[in-house]
This record gives C-alpha cells, structure tokens and sequence, in this order.
C-alpha cells in the first residue's frame, strides 16, 4: 500500500470553536476540506506516528466515509492503532471513556452535536486528547494555525474497512479494531450506578420515556433501559440512529424535543421523560408536568449524588458554566466544597476534573457529567436521576420542589436570536461592553444594575487565561442578565441571552418562569438596545 503526499493549499474559516470545526455537510465533503483539517490536527498533536486513537461519530451523513478517509490519514501518518465503533458509531461520552479505558493517545469525534444532520445540515470534527476530552485552547489554536500554512497532506492508498465486523485488522502497518460502541461504557455505568435499586424500581411498576431522537443514544438506552435495567419495551423511543435524526433537530430541550414535552404534559406521562442529543452528551429531564432546566438538574444532582454507589463518599467540588444559574453554588456552599465557575464550553471542565477538584460539572445547555469521563453525558445523567429515584422513592415534581423548599428557586431562561447578521451581532456586544463601567448604578425597567463585567477565567490549574467569555450584568434583588454569542453555530451569529431571578430563601417557588424573569428581561433588552441594533426582541427559541 503506498502513502501519498497530497498537495493542497490552507482553507479559510477552519477555526475550532466551542466545540471542534463546524460547518455545512457539504462544506465538509469539498476536496480537501476535511483532510486538511485532519493533517493540522495530526500535526498540532506532535504527529500520529506510534499513536494509538480512537474514532467514532453520531452517525450523522457522511459519518462512514470520513472515517474511512481519516484512518487511511491515520496510516499513511504512522499511527499504530486505531479502534473504531461498529458502522462507525460512538457517542461522545462513550469516545470519550475508551480513550481512558484504552490508555489511547487521543481520539477523532466526528459530529455536530444536537444540529441537524444530513447533506444540507451540517457535520464536525473535534480532537479530544489522552485524558478523553476535548481539546484545550492553545492545542485549537495550533491546530488552527497549521490550517493556515498547510501544504499538503498524507493519505494510504487502501481499500475501505469493514466497520460493521467487530475484528481487528490492518491497514499497513497499522492495526485497525472495530469495536462494540456499547458493551464497555455499559460496563461503566453498571459500576458508577446501582443497577440493581433501579431494576427493582421499574419492577416496582415505575414508567419512563426515554427520546433517542433518532440519534446516537438509541443502541445505548436500549441496551441499558430496557435489556439491563428491565425498563417495558417501547421505553426507548426513536432509537435507530438515522443520518438525517428523521429529520429532526437533535436538540433536547421543550422545543425540539416536543413531543416528549407534550407526554409529558399530558394525562398520560410517564413517571420520567428523558432525552438526549446527536452525539449522545447532553439530556433533558422532565417528570410528570415538570420540565426540570439543566441549571437545576445539576443542582439536585449534587445536592443527591451521594445515594448513587460511585458518589457515596460525597464530591470534591462542582463546576458551572458561567451562564448556568448559582443553583449548584447553593448546593456546594451547603455541602462546604468548592464551586467554580467556567467559561462556555466543556473543554474548560477538564483541569478541574484532572485535578480532583471537582466530581460534577454542569451548564445551561443541556449537559451533565462526572469525572467518570471527560465529557458530559447524557445517558450517565438519566441513570444518576434513575438512581436517587431508587432511593428516595420520590417523583421528580417531590424531589425539584422539595429542592426549591431547601435552597431557595433560581428562575432561569435562555433567549436564543439566530441568524443575527455578524456585524450587528458583534455592534451589540461591542455596544454594551464599551458602557459596562458606567451601567452600576443606572435603572433599566425598574432594576438596578448592581454590577456589570466581561468575564474572564484564570484556569485555577494551569493559569491560563481565556478572555471574553460573556458579558455578566447583576442587577439588585438577585437578578441577573447575561449576553454572549455563541460558539457552535454555522450561520450567520446566534445573540444568547441568559436571564435568571433568584426567589430567595423564602420567596414563591411556584411562579411561571416567564413571568417570574419579566423585569430582568426588559431591563436586558433595554440595557443593550437590542430593537434598535438587531431590529428585534423576539427570541427564536426559548429554552
Ligand atoms: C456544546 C459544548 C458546550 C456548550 C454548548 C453551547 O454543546 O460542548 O460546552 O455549552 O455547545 O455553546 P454555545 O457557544 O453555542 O453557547
Ligand atoms: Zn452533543
């Protein structure tokens, strides 16, 4: 088999961001596109050479023929090993934990989380390192730059692999497995959790819903739902992973997610509704006629973990994204461990995780995890709620309001503007961070802003410093207003703004949420002059 050096010339716009390189599919499938982005990892990484890697995707259009592409690259760049999921499927957290468990030099995700896949939707890549998680800034940024300088790229002349046998064979010098995607992240959950309470809980007559969302989780919650823990079948809805999602948004939240919302909501509602995103790590949490937000998922999740057999001895520390609401900060001030609060993006978890200084990690967007890897994890979530449910014997609506009763309720909404044109997105951003020093003080829509600042983080392990990172406005009586825009979109700029109340120890609980976030969202929308500079106040989607 021989190796060919391609040549080719930098492609503009290749820069990862929040979450790996995320364009159109067919962006993606322009010659050249992927392979330059997969010689600049390789070569951000030291080289492939003796490496040993792990690839997988959700699935998505075109999943199969990158990998193809990438272990042939793989190859021809000396690597030594590389195992991959049967048909090419792994979900990020299960990537992630092979990486661990295989002592694996690194891994290839290729996915585009909970957007939409196929042809016209779009596809991604990222690179997560040894420790199974994504890549750090300064490796992205290397990364980066050798799109902007590549001159060409390595590649086998082979013949395709078989990824529906599970074997190992080779590919020139270089060995390929295929792998079960399920069978050793299995294995790991029946170790965090306690199979057996949860068993005995669906024995006991306790009804689920779990949304695959046509998505990676389906061979995963069906394995574990339904053939191990003994969950009716049918529990598991839309579990064939297609590459299209059905056509779907794989997006678990009330919008995307509706159908489930609306069982939910309905007289017919499971004890539990569930669900997870393309690549498998983030989840939605619903009981009977009560949607649970991330921010509080987190929270009861730390206030409770200790009931699930892996958590027992208590946590270290728990970790926010900036713009998740302080519930879980209540919850470690109580318990007397460290909170911290990160930027936008799992990739700022890891050190914390590393270090030992934090268990779970947690953030607005739908995402939950442990130190059991280096990714969120949608499914570990379902099963962590699964356990305390075992345990306390308790519906969801009990546990979130005897929560509330404890600590007081962080009303929290997201408003999400998409397709905002990127110069009037960046004018409100740069607008409002240019009068950040002057706002303390000053009354929008009846509120005081008490503070304002652009978040910056020192990486407490590290010290590296990341920079405009959202823009934090604290307004009197516990409100607060966030604006940032985001990192994982691929069309035009998406305006986040971030909206939280905090009821107090003794206010109500019981409040809507849009209507207990009132005030803080005509404050927000007055403070930034959001109607004039993007011709809009109305959000897309609320979450
Ligand atoms: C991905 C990342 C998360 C992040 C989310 C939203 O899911 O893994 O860490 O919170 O995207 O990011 P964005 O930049 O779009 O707000
Ligand atoms: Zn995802």
């Amino acid at each position: 088999m021989k190796i060919e050096t391609v040549s080719t010339k930098p492609i503009d716009g290749q820069k990862p961001g929040t979450s790996g390189l995320r364009k159109k599919t067919r962006v993606f499938m322009e010659p050249g596109y992927l392979e330059n982005f997969i010689q600049a990892t390789f070569d951000a990484i030291g080289g492939a050479e003796g490496k040993t890697l792990v690839v997988g995707g959700d699935g998505r259009y075109f999943n199969a023929p990158a990998i193809q592409a990438i272990l042939k690259m793989a190859a021809a760049n000396g690597a030594a090993h590389v195992i991959v999921g049967q048909n090419g499927i792994l979900s990020t957290p299960a990537a992630s934990h092979l990486i661990r468990a295989l002592k694996a030099d690194g891994g290839i995700i290729l996915s585009a989380s909970h957007n939409p896949g196929g042809i016209d939707a779009d596809f991604g890549v990222k690179f997560n390192g040894a420790n199974g998680g994504p890549a750090p800034e300064k490796l992205t940024a290397e990364i980066f730059a050798n799109t902007q300088t590549i001159g060409s790229y390595k590649t086998l002349d082979a013949q395709d692999v078989d990824l529906s046998t599970c074997a190992t064979t080779q590919m020139g010098h270089m060995k390929v497995t295929v792998e079960d995607p399920v069978a050793r992240y299995q294995a790991l959950m029946e170790d965090l959790f306690d199979f057996d309470a949860i068993r005995a809980l669906f024995a006991s007559g306790f009804t689920m819903r779990f949304d695959a969302m046509h998505a990676v989780t389906g061979p995963y919650a069906t394995a574990i739902l339904q053939d191990a823990l003994g969950a009716a079948p049918g529990t598991v809805a839309n579990g064939i992973p297609s590459e299209d999602f059905g056509k779907g948004h794989p997006d678990p939240n009330p919008i995307w997610a509706k159908p489930l919302m609306d069982l939910m909501l309905s007289e017919d509602a499971p004890d539990l509704g569930a669900a997870s995103d393309g690549d498998g790590d983030r989840n939605m949490i619903v009981g009977r006629g009560l949607y649970v937000t991330p921010s509080d998922s987190l929270a009861v999740l730390a206030a409770n973990a200790h009931l699930a057999p892996a958590y027992k001895n208590g946590l270290a520390g728990v970790a926010r994204s900036m713009p998740t609401s302080a519930a879980s900060d209540r919850v470690a001030a109580k318990l007397g461990i460290e909170a911290f609060e990160t930027p936008t993006g799992w990739k700022f978890f890891g050190n914390l995780l590393d270090a030992g200084r934090v268990t779970l990690c947690g953030e607005e967007s739908a995402g939950t995890g442990s130190n059991h890897v280096r990714e969120k994890d949608g499914l570990w979530a379902v099963l962590l709620w699964l356990n305390i449910l075992a345990v306390r014997r308790q519906s969801v609506a009990e546990i979130v309001k005897d929560h509330w009763a404890t600590y007081g309720r962080d009303y929290y909404s997201r408003y999400d503007y998409e397709a905002v044109a990127t110069d009037k997105a960046n004018a409100l951003i740069d607008g409002l961070r240019a009068r950040l020093d002057d706002l303390p003080g000053q009354h929008f829509a009846g509120l005081t802003v008490t503070a304002a600042d652009e978040f910056s983080y020192q990486d407490p392990v590290d010290g590296s410093v990341s920079t405009g990172q959202g823009l934090r406005l604290y307004f009197e009586g516990g409100a607060r207003a966030v604006f940032r825009l985001s990192g994982t979109g691929t069309e035009g700029a998406t305006v986040r703004l971030y909206l939280e109340q905090y009821s107090g120890q003794s206010g109500s609980t019981e409040k809507d949420t849009q209507d207990a976030l009132r005030q803080v969202r005509d404050a927000a929308l007055a403070v930034s002059d959001m109607k004039s500079l993007i011709g809009r106040t109305d959000p897309d989607v609320i979450t």
